[in-house]
């Protein structure tokens, strides 16, 4: 049995602001809630009001954290209103983009839980918020996917899991470059990238792209300070000198980024950081460095060699040749599957005594989910409208992923062959579902099983579901179906169930179907107003054909024709007869003196033979 599950919908059709510059990135920042556009401090962003979305209640929320933007207002899905809720942002460019979600806290003393729930961005599951993410401040209070859209629309839904009530202060949408954190095989539409954390080493306090005033390519980013590596084993070091490459494609680091770092010192020549990951991930790790210590002037005084968990990750690394020169910027990224709780990086001094770094990124590399197939997308949808689906069974976005949150009364299968979600089961059983079966049903042409047992359906049974080929359950009972049953249905060659009773279907039961009955299909038909035509059922009248009955009423009309004719013709005879009759009566003195005449000539003559005969014996007659 399917669990079933309440949906609810957001839907909005926001427009793209468009860009002043040809060359300015797309941006969107939406403040949920909001009634007014908002404008926040210290660069003055631009967030849009949250109008036009229908869905969730907009509300005060207090801010858990000083990484997120100043906003004050928030959008939260009771669960009432049901467990999954998407923003459906439309007319994106087609693009890469950072798309980042700020989370927030109701602004009311009754609702102190901090809620947790599943976030996705375009079907794919990204973020499962842990617990005690609104007590730290750090990157917990938000997610952000660097991903390809392609479809001009970007869905963001967030799923209940049962703790609360989703609560979304913000959504972030910020093109990037086509080519931004490429870091080789697997990179593309098949993946995002999930920020885990970005790490400024050496930095006092946190900034985003826009307090560095960095390219606006780069995303916004927001960049977590770490002042020390802990245990006393480094320092901070800084300059103000300007960095050479930074700021360049494909990802634009801000300069500013490098004009701090970390370096170890003399009690301990390894620099050494741990991270918690989740475990049996893989991760894309981002390494900064600038050579921005004044007593390394050239090539060769500094070397050292990074290692990840312990594998070497890169050998002999030097920063000054390898990016050009001293305060210059160099990037390094390594793809690293963990197996355990933690991600420990080590530089290690090969030539040299200290090792020093810049900025720690690592990204989650997610397998992008794929998504259902258009065509039967579109079927759901029409079914959506015809059937009138309640709203808490929402319906939005993707049917079938993310495969943890699929939608309520769907079931869904990956057809490996077309690289798809496809549609195998619809089971909506007492919904309370009203209207009537769209022909569309069969755009849903990997459908095995259909149930819409008790609800108000009405209308005749679409005689396209015949055109399903591998129906094998079919139940309508319970409904208010009327017309005859599509003999059509006669083609579902895997039928097996077939539950139409209940329901206000006349005329016969398709001959196919009552031969499906001996080899042992269940079928049942009972409750209807009149159906006939297998055993158990009433036996039909004679069964015709449109033209067969033209051709019986016609043939019926020519016959009552004639017989009219015959009538009349008979009437008009038997008139004249009696016509005659009358006349003759009339004056009959003429007519019977005939007869009578004539009888009287034969009886004359019989008598005169006879008298002849007489005569000849007794002499001549008296007549001539
Ligand atoms: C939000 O707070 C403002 C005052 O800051 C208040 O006027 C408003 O009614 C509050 N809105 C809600 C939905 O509580
Ligand atoms: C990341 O590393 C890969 C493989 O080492 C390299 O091909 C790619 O150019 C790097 N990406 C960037 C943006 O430097
Ligand atoms: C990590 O990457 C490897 C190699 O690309 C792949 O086989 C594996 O499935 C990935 N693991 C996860 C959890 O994505
Ligand atoms: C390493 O450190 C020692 C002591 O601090 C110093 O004498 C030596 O010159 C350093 N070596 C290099 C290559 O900087
Ligand atoms: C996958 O889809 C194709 C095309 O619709 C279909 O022919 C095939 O039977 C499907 N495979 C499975 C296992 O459902
Ligand atoms: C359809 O749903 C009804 C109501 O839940 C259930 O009784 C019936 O067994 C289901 N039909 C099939 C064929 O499973
Ligand atoms: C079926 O019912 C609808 C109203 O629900 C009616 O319009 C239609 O004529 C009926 N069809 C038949 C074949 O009785
Ligand atoms: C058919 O459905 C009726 C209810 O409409 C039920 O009483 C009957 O038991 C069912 N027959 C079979 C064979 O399942």
């Amino acid at each position: 049995m399917l669990e079933f599950r309440v949906l609810l919908v957001l839907t909005a059709f926001l427009f793209a602001p468009k860009p002043s510059l040809a060359r300015a990135p797309y941006a969107l920042r939406i403040s949920c809630g909001a009634r007014d556009d908002v404008y926040t401090s210290p660069t003055n962003t631009h967030w849009y009001k949250d109008f036009a979305y229908t869905g969730g209640i907009p509300a005060n929320g207090t801010v858990p954290s000083y990484i997120s933007p100043p906003l004050k207002t928030l959008r939260h899905f009771p669960l009432s209103e049901g467990t999954e809720n998407c923003y459906n942002i439309k007319k994106v460019p087609r693009g890469h983009y950072l798309v980042r979600i700020f989370f927030g806290l109701l602004a009311e003393p009754s609702f102190d839980n901090e809620p947790l729930f599943d976030v996705s961005i375009e079907g794919t599951l990204v973020y499962s918020l842990p617990s005690g993410w609104s007590n730290r401040d750090d990157e917990r209070a938000y997610v952000e996917g660097l991903i390809f859209l392609k479809d001009g629309t970007s869905t963001l839904c967030f799923h209940s899991t049962g703790h609360g009530d989703p609560a979304i202060l913000s959504i972030e949408i910020l093109q990037i470059d086509n080519r931004a954190y490429y870091f080789g095989g697997g990179y593309g539409q098949g993946t995002i990238l999930r920020t885990d954390r970005r790490l400024n080493c050496g930095a006092e306090k946190p900034k985003y792209g826009a307090d560095y005033s960095a390219d606006r390519w780069g995303g916004d980013r927001f960049w977590n300070s770490l002042p020390t590596f802990g245990e006393n084993s480094d320092k901070i070091l800084s300059t103000t000198k300007s960095i050479k490459q930074s700021s360049q494609p494909p990802n634009f680091y801000p300069e500013a980024l490098y004009q701090n770092a970390l370096i170890s010192t003399d009690t301990q020549l390894d620099l050494m950081y741990t991270m918690e990951v989740e475990p049996t991930r893989n991760y894309s790790i981002w390494l900064h460095f600038a050579e921005i210590d004044p007593s390394v002037t050239e090539a060769g005084q500094r070397v050292f060699d990074v290692l990840i968990n312990g594998d070497l990750a890169f050998r002999d690394v030097d920063i000054v040749s390898m990016s050009g020169g001293i305060n210059s910027a160099l990037v390094l990224n390594k793809t690293y599957a963990v197996s355990g709780r933690s991600l420990t990086i080590t530089l290690h001094p090969t030539k040299g005594n200290h090792t020093l770094i810049c900025a720690i990124e690592l990204l989650e590399l997610v397998l992008a989910e794929s998504k259902t197939l258009p065509a039967e997308i579109e079927a759901l949808q029409k079914l959506k409208g015809a059937l009138g689906l309640p709203l808490r069974l929402g319906w939005n976005g993707d049917p079938c992923v993310p495969e943890q949150h699929p939608w309520s009364g769907v079931d869904c299968q990956y057809n490996r062959s077309i690289s798809k979600h496809v549609i195998d089961g619809l089971i909506l059983d007492n919904q309370g579902l009203r209207g009537f079966l769209p022909n569309d049903i069969s755009h849903l042409r990997h459908l095995q099983s259909i149930n819409l047992s008790g609800n108000s359906i009405s209308g005749g049974i679409s005689s396209s579901l015949g055109s399903i080929p591998r129906l094998e359950i079919l139940d309508l009972s319970f409904n208010s179906f009327n017309g005859s049953i599509p003999e059509s249905l006669g083609q579902l060659t895997s039928l097996r169930i077939l539950d139409l009773n209940g329901n206000s279907l006349s005329g016969k039961v398709p001959a196919a179907l009552g031969g499906r009955l001996l080899h042992g299909a269940s079928f049942n038909f009972t409750d209807n107003s009149g159906l006939c035509g297998i055993p158990g059922l009433a036996t039909c009248g004679p069964h015709l054909s449109v033209g067969a009955k033209i051709g019986i009423g016609l043939a019926s009309l020519v016959a009552l024709v004639l017989i009219a004719t015959c009538l009349t013709c008979w009437w008009k005879r038997r008139q004249n007869i009696l016509r005659a009759q009358r006349i003759a009566s009339r004056a009959a003195p003429y007519a019977k003196a005939r007869t009578h005449f004539n009888r009287d000539v034969q009886m004359a003559r019989h008598q005169s033979q006879e008298h002849a005969k007489t005569a000849a014996e007794n002499g001549p007659s008296l007549l001539a």
